[in-house]
């Protein structure tokens, strides 16, 4: 049975290679990985899917600022091994990772994704958000989610990479017992509504 788990840092050396199979090496050049360079993935919120020893997916997160300095999360790549695509774990693994975010007390997310898939996580056009990339994105692609309604209000510009620095006691408190949560819910169960 998959299982949902914490990414480990001995995990990058399957990640790499589903990422090649699914996005090729043309990902490199795409604006959402420039403004990852030079950054980690927030542990926190970076999962695996695994069955057995094996690899089914992968989800990472970022730090970015939009603007000057508000702090928001960049998520992605997602990437589901292609034959288990269509099973529900990409569903599930955003699922969680937002609720996570959100626990964390994290305010946005965005990403460069399909807005049919990602619409159903409630993910709208960040550029009707007046919120603009480092680089070249197709408009209708670059998407933007609240995780605490009105967290948008007032906020505008360009993402950067990096940003969330020394995390607030509170949080890194919630950090410790989210972890040990998740590290415990190894069984994989798609959401009813999915
Ligand atoms: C996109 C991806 C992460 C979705 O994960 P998944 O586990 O296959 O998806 P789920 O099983 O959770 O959901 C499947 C549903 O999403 C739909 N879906 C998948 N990719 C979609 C897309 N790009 N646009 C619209 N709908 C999509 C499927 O048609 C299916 O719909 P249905 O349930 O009505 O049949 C996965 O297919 C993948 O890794 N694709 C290649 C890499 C990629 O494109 N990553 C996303 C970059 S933003």
């Amino acid at each position: 049975m998959p299982q949902i788990i914490h990414e480990r840092p001995e995990d990058a050396a399957l990640i790499e290679p589903l990422l090649e199979k699914c996005f090729g090496s043309e990902r490199f050049k795409k604006t959402a990985y420039k403004i990852r360079e030079k950054l980690e993935p927030i542990r926190e919120l970076s999962f695996i899917v695994k069955e057995s020893d094996k690899l089914l997916a992968t989800i990472r997160y970022w730090p970015i600022i939009i603007g000057k300095h508000t702090e928001a999360l960049l998520l992605g790549p997602i990437a589901v091994e292609p034959e288990r695509q269509g099973e529900g774990l990409g569903v599930s693994l955003i699922r969680k990772s937002l609720q996570v975010a959100k626990d964390l007390d994290y305010q946005i997310v965005i990403l460069v994704g399909d807005p049919e898939y990602y619409e159903q996580f409630g993910f709208t056009s960040a550029a009707e958000n007046n919120l603009s990339l480092p680089g070249p994105v197709e408009d209708r692609r670059f998407l933007v989610k609240e995780l605490t309604s009105g967290s948008l209000s007032g906020v505008l510009g360009t993402v950067s990479g990096g940003g969330i620095g020394p995390q607030p006691a509170g949080r890194i408190s919630r950090l410790q017992e989210t972890a040990t949560e998740i590290t415990k819910l190894t069984s994989f169960a798609p959401p009813p509504e999915a």
